[in-house]
């Protein structure tokens, strides 16, 4: 953790000074966003073509078709401000200007975004918009973008902490003035509970620090971590209440592509969506492999994270080596997923009839196996399999998932229904 301040009371005053016509805009995320992101592969080596070509194969490979929409650019696209304090980018990565590159990703049907930060400068160093929020947010505005990741670093520590809440409601405000639609991203990595106060301001919020591409692992750089997969699964406990259409939690940029194997990748992939997670690709995809585009595209496992419900998936029931996660759908639909975390194949079976019941604490939402039959559908091999009314029994490999979707079909047939009516005189002999 960069920081640990933590400043409930100051929020609250500083929501209820904000003024009155200040708002984020609405209807922007009523599902998570879906996208692309250039941080956690190419990291500081970006440039407009880079970008072109990211926008061109999305266009493509059937990404955009399957709902990734926004293509951002992460830190160190930045030049200097000019002489009017306007920023710029870098002449020689970007030399064609924002807007151009803007208008080229609007020509493809997608969207772009753009990474600052809410301290004097970004993580990686360069001009941060602290004390320029109006003027940034005009010049985006201007360009054409469509979404802002507003990053944490550099906003100072102890007494002189910059107060998360009034800076990124600047920011909200200084978007909302320039008038251009745009989705806000708070990236404060957690630290100040930013599910508490960031439903009113952003979009969506960083629950974590970040992302690493590792299955299970927790890297230190000195005053701050970055996390594995599974690292960052478990840090999602207690939080899914706080998110919901327009409001998001966002556990870091996916690493799927980036993993050691396709297991991982579909693993995470689907957590993600179990998580009702922004799905923001952090790989090459310019030349993606068919494995890779298949995991990145399954329409089923999509339509789980983009459920219109917008309910955040929880772990129904936990071993040390398996979990079943699961997430009411909207129709009455559940989304199950087994993971095997551990570094062995996993025998699993699950007998509806015979175990607890799925019970949502949340919305109230409850399964009654006993009563009602629910088809099960696998949603990585794409087929039907049996019904809830017998067990499913699987092999999961390692670090791998099993991805179900139940969908209810009517009650379970009466024991009467199902017997072979007896034969009367056998009856009456006895
Ligand atoms: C922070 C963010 C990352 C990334 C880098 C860029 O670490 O959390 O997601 O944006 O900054 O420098």
């Amino acid at each position: 953790m960069r920081t640990t301040t933590t400043l409930a009371s100051a929020m609250a005053l500083l929501l209820a000074a904000s003024p009155a016509a200040a708002q984020k805009f609405d209807g922007l995320a009523d599902t998570p966003p879906m996208g692309w992101n250039s941080w956690n592969h190419f990291g500081c080596q970006i440039d407009e073509d880079l970008i072109k070509e990211t926008a061109d194969a999305m266009a493509r490979n059937g990404m955009r078709d399957a709902g990734y929409e926004y293509v951002n650019i992460d830190d160190c696209w930045h030049g200097e401000r000019d002489e009017d304090g306007f920023i710029q980018p870098d002449p020689e990565r970007f030399p064609s200007g924002m807007k151009a590159l803007a208008d080229y990703v609007h020509e493809r049907g997608l969207k772009l975004g753009i990474y600052s930060d809410a301290g004097a400068k970004t993580c990686a160093g360069y001009p941060g918009s602290q004390g320029y929020e109006y003027q940034d947010a005009m010049q985006y505005a201007r360009w054409g973008i469509d979404y802002l990741k507003y990053d944490w670093c550099n906003t100072g520590e102890g007494g002189a902490q910059r107060n998360p809440v009034e800076a990124y409601t600047t920011m909200r405000d200084a978007l909302y003035a320039a008038g251009r639609p745009i989705v806000l991203s708070i990236c404060e990595w957690g630290d100040n509970e930013p599910w508490m106060w960031g439903e009113e301001i952003g979009h969506l919020w960083r629950t974590t620090g970040d992302i690493i591409n590792c299955w299970d692992c927790e890297v230190g750089h000195g005053n701050w971590s970055s996390f594995g997969i599974m690292n960052i699964l478990d840090k999602q406990d207690g939080l899914r209440e706080y998110a919901g259409p327009g409001h998001w939690n966002d556990p870091d940029m996916m690493e799927v592509g980036n993993l050691s194997t396709p297991a991982e990748d579909r693993a995470h992939f689907t957590m993600w969506a179990m998580l009702a997670a922004p799905l923001i690709a952090g790989t090459d995809i310019r030349d993606v492999s068919d494995s890779l585009r298949t995991t990145l595209t399954n329409e089923e496992i999509i339509a789980v994270d983009q459920d219109p419900l917008g309910i955040q998936g929880y772990a129904h029931k936990k071993t040390a080596d398996v979990e079943i996660w699961v997430k009411p759908l909207m129709d009455g639909d559940w989304a199950m997923t087994i993971l095997n975390r551990s570094d062995e194949p996993q025998d699993f079976e699950y007998d509806f009839m015979n175990e607890y019941a799925f019970e949502d604490a949340l919305t109230g939402r409850r399964t009654a196996f006993e009563k009602e039959v629910y088809d099960v559908r696998d949603l990585w091999a794409g087929e039907d399999l049996a019904d809830t009314s017998r067990p499913i029994r699987k092999r999961l490999p390692v670090h791998d998932v099993l991805a179900l979707r139940l969908t209810p079909t009517g009650p379970m047939p009466t024991r009467q229904e199902n017997e072979i009516e007896p034969d009367p005189g056998s009856a009456k002999q006895e």
